[in-house]
């Protein structure tokens, strides 16, 4: 099975450090004059690839990278020629770094190792870390710090220096394929993640916002601009949260506008996990009101697909989710804290078509990767929505959207450079596909 869960599982015993950092990072006001967007092209999909990454160009002279893109965790690493003790198949030859290392007395590398404290023997320590991920993935190196070119909206580039990690040891899990990145990119709210540097050194706003395709591909952005102006859903970050993750607080989950019975359920978004999981008993709830709605209705359980655990199989293979949209009603999770606010999720927001012509549960039993009560929304659930991270405001928001049509706010009204193109595809890789002649 292809598919990730880039999460880092929490740790619940430690908070009064952790609650000076989040009120500092709060206090941090918008700058007078907010520099202008960045948009980034994802490819990738939910199902057969199980993931979305985005080419990030690295160094001086600047060398593209594959990066999965992560709102679960905060470090950004790439795989690392140091040499490499253990590298996976990937895309481009490991990163070679210079000479910039990031000490070990460094605040970045205390928030990397956050929370749990570390040691530096001598000031001139290197600074060397260890993430792992909920699906067991982990990656082993030392914080190094280079170039990072982005092209701006208006086509201006900026070259900041940003600290990331270079990995020369990556594990996967046995039964896990692992992906075809060169890394992870890190969009969480810690200090270390790439968002957090970048509005640190006042290069972009505090906000990441993404559009996954259900048919593929996307879009990443930093800023504020490409959020739609009306339609957008918002609520609050919950602060409550002793974790450094995108947590919104509780809901109650419904199938079909009727209710599971299942309240306080702790909801998460993750863009580095594929599938969303569900604690156990909105789980079972879940899956028991769904196998309810399509007794008779020409629909058969299919043991024989082993894409994901649950599958159905129709009279003849199911085409697209099209195929099964008046079986299938709309998941909703509503949220207990602020009136009105509801999360949807049509089919296509928690279905997948299999090779085999099945319809497949894209929501999986968190319980049994170890996510206890976290409920964690995964990729597919944010198919055809713009989800934005607002980091300012301490708020996140959705809204429908078509995730293929990128980000055109410099509409220059020529149709055919789109506004975006004129400034584009020249000396970044970023929208070149969108922009080539
Ligand atoms: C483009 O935006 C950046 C960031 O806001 C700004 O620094 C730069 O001056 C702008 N360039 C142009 C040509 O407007
Ligand atoms: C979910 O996983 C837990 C832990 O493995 C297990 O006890 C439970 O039966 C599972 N629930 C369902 C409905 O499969």
């Amino acid at each position: 099975m292809h598919s990730r869960i880039d999460f880092i599982l929490p740790l619940f015993c430690l908070f009064a450090a952790f609650q000076g950092s989040y009120s500092a990072a709060r206090r941090k006001s918008t700058p007078p004059d907010p520099p202008s967007s960045v948009v980034f092209q994802v490819t990738g999909n939910v199902y057969p690839r199980g993931y979305y990454h985005v080419t990030v160009n690295i160094g001086n002279p600047p060398k593209p990278y594959w990066l999965d893109i992560d709102t679960g965790s905060d470090l950004t690493w790439l795989q690392c020629d140091v040499p490499c003790t253990k590298c996976l198949p990937a895309p481009h030859k490991p990163y070679k770094p210079n000479k910039d290392l990031v000490a070990c007395m460094d605040p970045l590398c205390a928030s990397v190792h956050w929370p749990e404290t570390h040691e530096c023997k001598s000031p001139k320590d290197q600074c060397d870390y260890e993430v792992q991920y909920a699906d067991h993935g982990s990656s082993l190196g030392l914080l190094v710090k280079d170039w990072f070119p982005i092209q701006y909206m208006n086509g201006t580039v900026a070259k900041p220096r940003l600290a990331f990690g270079c990995g020369y040891n990556q594990e996967v899990h046995s039964s896990m394929d692992p992906p075809y990145t060169d890394g992870v990119l890190g969009l969480g709210l810690g200090k270390s993640s790439i968002l957090s540097q970048l509005s640190e050194l006042g290069v972009t706003r505090n906000i990441v916002g993404h559009c996954l395709g259900a048919q593929g591909d996307g879009f990443l952005f930093f800023g504020y601009d490409p959020v739609p102006s009306s339609g957008v859903i918002w609520t609050p970050m919950s602060t409550t949260e002793i974790e450094k993750h995108y947590s919104l607080g509780t809901a109650e989950l419904y199938v079909g506008g009727k209710t599971t019975g299942t309240k306080g359920l702790r909801i998460v978004f993750d863009s580095g996990s594929t599938y969303t999981y569900f604690s156990a008993e909105a789980y079972k709830a879940l899956v028991s009101m769904l196998t309810n709605d399509i007794k008779g209705k020409q629909i058969y359980n299919a043991n024989d697909d082993k894409s994901l655990p649950l599958c159905w199989k129709g009279s003849k293979p199911f085409k697209s989710i099209q195929d099964v949209r008046n079986v299938f009603k709309p998941i909703m999770l509503s949220f207990e804290k602020s009136k009105n606010v509801r999360f949807q999720m049509d089919p296509e927001a928690y279905l997948i078509i299999s090779e085999h012509g099945n319809v497949c549960l894209g929501i999986l039993n968190g319980s049994e990767v170890g996510l206890e009560n976290i409920n964690l929304i995964g990729d597919i659930s944010f198919h055809d929505k713009i989800i934005i991270y607002d980091n300012e405001k301490q708020q996140i928001g959705w809204a429908p959207a078509n995730c293929k049509k990128l980000p055109n706010i410099y509409d220059d009204g020529d149709p055919d450079n789109g506004g975006l193109c004129k400034p584009y595809g020249s000396n970044l890789d970023i929208l070149q596909a969108y922009c080539a002649a």
